[in-house]
């Protein structure tokens, strides 16, 4: 198997950070890895904001408080949607869904843990992370170094998901 194929089946949502911090050039390689996602139109409407500093962490993690994932990982980034970027509110949501798995494959292959976070749709957690006014929190991205090796969980076989006509 390649390395890609070997990383796309090797992510997993880890959610549990171990102490350590994420280098510039890492997280420069992570938030380039979103950049060069696929969008409809080449309309690039996502925006990255990242949150490193204690005082923001904090606040994240005081509104996200799932398995202390934010107040555990160093970084976080806060996919934004910029919908005066779009054009299709279908298709830009498949776009910032491409640049996010970019992101957690760029991080898997650096030996860094990530996980998708999207129960997110509150206003106050926009107002942390200082979102401009057409601008729409799509996902919250904790990373760091892994803490846990997860179990992968179960996918619907072949069968039941792969149609041939
Ligand atoms: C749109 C979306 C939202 C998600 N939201 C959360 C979340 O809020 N909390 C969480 O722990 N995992 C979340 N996940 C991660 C999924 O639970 C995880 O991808 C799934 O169980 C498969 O596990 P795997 O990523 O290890 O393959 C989300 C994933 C997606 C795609």
């Amino acid at each position: 198997m390649n390395e890609v194929l070997a990383t796309i089946k090797a992510r997993r949502s880890v959610r549990k950070f171990a102490p350590g911090e994420v280098s510039d050039e890492d997280l420069t390689a992570i938030l380039d890895a979103g950049r060069w996602a696929p969008s409809g139109k080449n309309t690039q409407p996502w925006r990255f904001i990242v949150v490193r500093s204690p005082e923001k962490r904090q606040a994240l993690a005081a509104l996200v408080p799932q398995d202390r994932m934010i107040a555990t990982a160093p970084v976080t980034i806060a996919v934004m949607y910029d919908r005066t970027a779009g054009y299709n509110g279908f298709k830009d949501a498949q776009a910032i869904g491409a640049a996010i798995e970019n992101i957690l494959l760029a991080v898997h292959s650096l030996g860094l843990a990530a996980c998708w976070m999207g129960k997110i749709r509150n206003p106050a957690i926009e107002a942390v992370v200082e979102a401009r006014d057409f601008e729409e929190l799509a996902a919250l991205i904790p990373l760091g170094r892994p803490g846990e090796v997860p179990t992968p969980p179960s996918r619907l076989s072949r069968d039941e998901i792969v149609r041939y006509t």
